[in-house]
């Protein structure tokens, strides 16, 4: 972080801590803390999501891979910790990222086209009463392209299938142009040549030299796909590159024993 926006972030009345100022990270938490109720859903969770990596957030269903995500954008509020995106509080930085929800939690049948929810991921650029241009339009277009659903332009959302949907949606966080891609599950519930797709996409972003974090359940595609892991359950169980982080010692303190001797055996050669 340079020192004029450590300025303008103190001017701002936001305090940074010292880690996270010194920080070019694309995302750095630190000590978050969220509750819904009595029992925190994530619980004083540090982490740092490296530059040109793909990161993947590993963690048994209910363990707070969402939550932290939500809370990391400000989109549910934290009981404490800090946030920040290159080394600036987030509010200053929402316009690189990207992020790309759970599937489970969309209202899919808002009355909108295909190519409408693309372009939303331009209005940022553009400001919500400009009009987009036609240069804008044909920039959606082909970011449709790019995960194989221009043909699909003026469909409605609704009647889409759920892996094409999420072609959409990626389609719209690349419309975005972001620095830091956060995805929650991308993968969920695609067919094989959605996820070759998707992840191709991904590793593009990647060697264009963006940060890309998902959520990700699938254990024996992490080696292959990811860089870096980030283990949690409620609290961050580890964190690193994926050599040496993506460990059955890790997985088993992560799921808490519950993948059981077969699946461990499975993923042996995978996980080392
Ligand atoms: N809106 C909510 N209100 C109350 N509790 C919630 C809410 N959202 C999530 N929770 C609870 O918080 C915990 C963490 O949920 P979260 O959705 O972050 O888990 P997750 O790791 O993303 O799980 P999954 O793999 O199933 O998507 C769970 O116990 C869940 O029941
Ligand atoms: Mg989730």
């Amino acid at each position: 972080m340079t020192r004029v926006a450590a300025t303008i972030a103190a001017q701002d009345g936001r305090a940074i801590s010292p880690a996270a100022a010194a920080s070019d990270c694309p995302l750095t938490l630190q000590g978050i803390t969220v509750s819904y109720g009595e029992k925190p859903a994530v619980f004083s969770v540090d982490a740092a999501f490296p530059a040109n990596a793909m990161t993947a957030i590993i963690g048994p269903n209910g363990a707070g891979k969402s939550t932290m995500l939500k809370a990391a954008l400000g989109v549910i509020p934290r009981l404490s910790g800090e946030v920040s995106v290159f080394g600036v509080p987030i509010e200053q930085a929402r316009d690189r990222i990207a992020y790309v929800p759970q599937r489970a939690s969309v209202d899919w049948d808002f009355p909108t086209t295909v190519i409408d929810v693309v372009q939303m991921g331009l209005y940022r650029k553009v400001g919500l009463i400009g009009r987009l241009s036609g240069a804008m339009t044909a920039q959606a277009k082909e970011c449709l392209d790019r995960v194989g659903m221009a043909d699909f332009a003026h469909r409605q959302i609704g009647q889409l299938s759920g892996g094409q949907q999420q072609r959409v949606f990626l389609a719209r966080a690349l419309a975005q142009d972001a620095d830091l891609y956060l995805l929650d599950e991308p993968f969920a519930g695609v067919d094989a040549a959605t996820e070759r797709a998707i992840i191709d996409v991904l590793k593009l972003l990647k060697s264009n030299g963006k940060a890309v974090v998902a959520v990700h359940h699938d254990l024996s595609t992490v080696r292959d796909y990811f860089d870096h892991v980030f283990l949690i359950n409620v609290r961050r169980v580890a964190e690193g590159p994926v050599e040496t982080t993506f460990t059955t010692e890790n997985l088993n303190a992560t799921y808490g024993g519950r993948l059981g001797a077969t699946h461990m055996a499975e993923l042996e050669g995978v996980a080392s």
